[in-house]
């Protein structure tokens, strides 16, 4: 049942043609109605991702896993269709966003640390497995995709594959500015983004993780090629490890609203709301950590039995334990259950979102 869903939609995406596929997101308030307000930020915040992250401030809608490591959390691909990455669920109207990781190798595996809009705008640090001198910077405003000297490639003192580097952007109404390692590599102006009209100025959420665009499978040719060449998934597992995280908005807001949003998709149509958002309140408190291994020991052993088949043993050794624990550890599991499903449907969301990202590869 899931798969024929799933091949189905696959299917009708394949069958889309390139815009409309390069236009998506969950909800483009340029051309829909009611799109849901946007919590903010609000603040500045600083996350060691070698403690938790909140799943009440992050989400992760896609495959692949993340671990957690005396360094930071490791992101990993094991194989093809895994693009494991984190969105943060508030906001920045303008702000600044400081990413201390080290990207992953591997031909055709790419690395992100991004700001993206609902309606498109995106600001841009990424890496390719495959590249140890440079790293890649980019800009786009409301999903314009259209052939520009967008891209700046920013040659490294040191590989970004092997070692820790922080990739910042301070993106104000004015200018953006890409900074690496304390050094201003790059400033964009308002004006240079054609007059201001491909400058990214909607409120943008934090996203970072990574794909592999040089599998065959999913991707078209061009972008393969673009990513470097095909991955070879026998050389998996390919990870990337983000160390720290830190992320200023602008305002002190509460959310941000489309309200009086209109086609022009300016920063002076978004309407600022109210003072200090839940997900900041949320965000100061360390919780909610990375599910799987917050699972009691119990409940792991019964997913590790029961994804590997082994079902009996889980329920003989769940029938060894003390009623309340049995009782935890089902909830705790059906929890899980529930939430792998979301993210098989989140995923094929995901997949879309990825493959308009890769056509625009293809065009530039
Ligand atoms: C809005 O939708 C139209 C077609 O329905 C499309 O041509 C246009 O690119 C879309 N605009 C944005 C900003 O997504
Ligand atoms: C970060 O926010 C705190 C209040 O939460 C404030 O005291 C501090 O000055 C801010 N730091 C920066 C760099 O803005
Ligand atoms: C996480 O990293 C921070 C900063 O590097 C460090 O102070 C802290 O002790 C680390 N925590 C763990 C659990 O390793
Ligand atoms: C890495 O990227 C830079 C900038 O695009 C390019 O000049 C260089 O040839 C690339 N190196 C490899 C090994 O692809
Ligand atoms: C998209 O950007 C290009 C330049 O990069 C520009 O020539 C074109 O007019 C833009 N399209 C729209 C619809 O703004
Ligand atoms: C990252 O670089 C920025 C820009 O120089 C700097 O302000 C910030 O303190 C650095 N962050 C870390 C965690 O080193």
């Amino acid at each position: 049942m899931v798969s024929r869903t799933l091949s189905a939609i696959a299917l009708l995406a394949s069958a889309l043609p390139t815009a409309w596929a390069q236009t998506f997101t969950l909800c483009n308030p340029l051309n829909q109605t009611g799109c849901p307000n946007m919590p903010a930020l609000g603040a500045n915040l600083s996350f060691n991702f070698n403690e938790t992250w909140n799943d009440k401030v992050w989400t992760k809608p896609s495959a692949g896993s993340i671990n957690r490591i005396d360094e930071g959390s490791v992101f990993t691909i094991k194989m093809s269709g895994d693009s494991p990455s984190l969105h943060s669920k508030f906001y920045l109207f303008f702000g600044r966003l400081e990413v201390v990781m080290k990207a992953a190798s591997g031909r055709g595996i790419i690395s992100t640390a991004i700001l993206q809009s609902e309606d498109l705008d995106e600001i841009d640090w990424e890496f390719m497995g495959s590249n140890s001198t440079h790293g890649f910077t980019n800009y786009y405003g409301k999903g314009n995709t259209t052939a520009g000297d967008r891209g700046f490639e920013p040659k490294m003192d040191s590989s970004p594959l092997d070692g820790y580097h922080n990739y910042t952007i301070d993106w104000t109404k004015e200018r953006t500015q890409w900074i690496l390692d304390d050094k201003v590599i790059r400033t964009l102006k308002f004006e240079e983004a054609l007059g201001g009209k491909n400058y990214p100025q909607t409120p943008m959420n934090v996203r970072i993780g990574m794909w592999a665009a040089g599998d065959k499978s999913k991707n078209q040719e061009g972008v393969v090629q673009w990513a470097g060449g095909e991955t070879d998934f026998k050389q998996a597992p390919f990870s990337m490890v983000v160390k720290s995280v830190y992320a200023k908005d602008y305002t002190d807001a509460k959310e941000y609203s489309w309200e009086d949003m209109d086609a022009s998709g300016s920063f002076d149509k978004v309407k600022i709301i109210g003072y200090r958002s839940q997900v900041f309140q949320e965000a100061s408190k360390p919780h909610g950590m990375d599910r799987i291994a917050a699972l009691s020991t119990t409940t792991k052993i019964a997913i590790a039995a029961s994804v590997g088949g082994v079902v009996l043993i889980a329920v003989a050794l769940i029938t060894f334990c003390c009623i309340k624990q049995r009782r935890a550890g089902r909830r705790e599991f059906a929890t899980f259950q529930a939430q792998e499903n979301q993210e098989k449907a989140e995923f094929m969301m995901h997949k879309q979102n990825w493959e308009s990202r890769a056509s625009r590869y293809v065009r530039v």
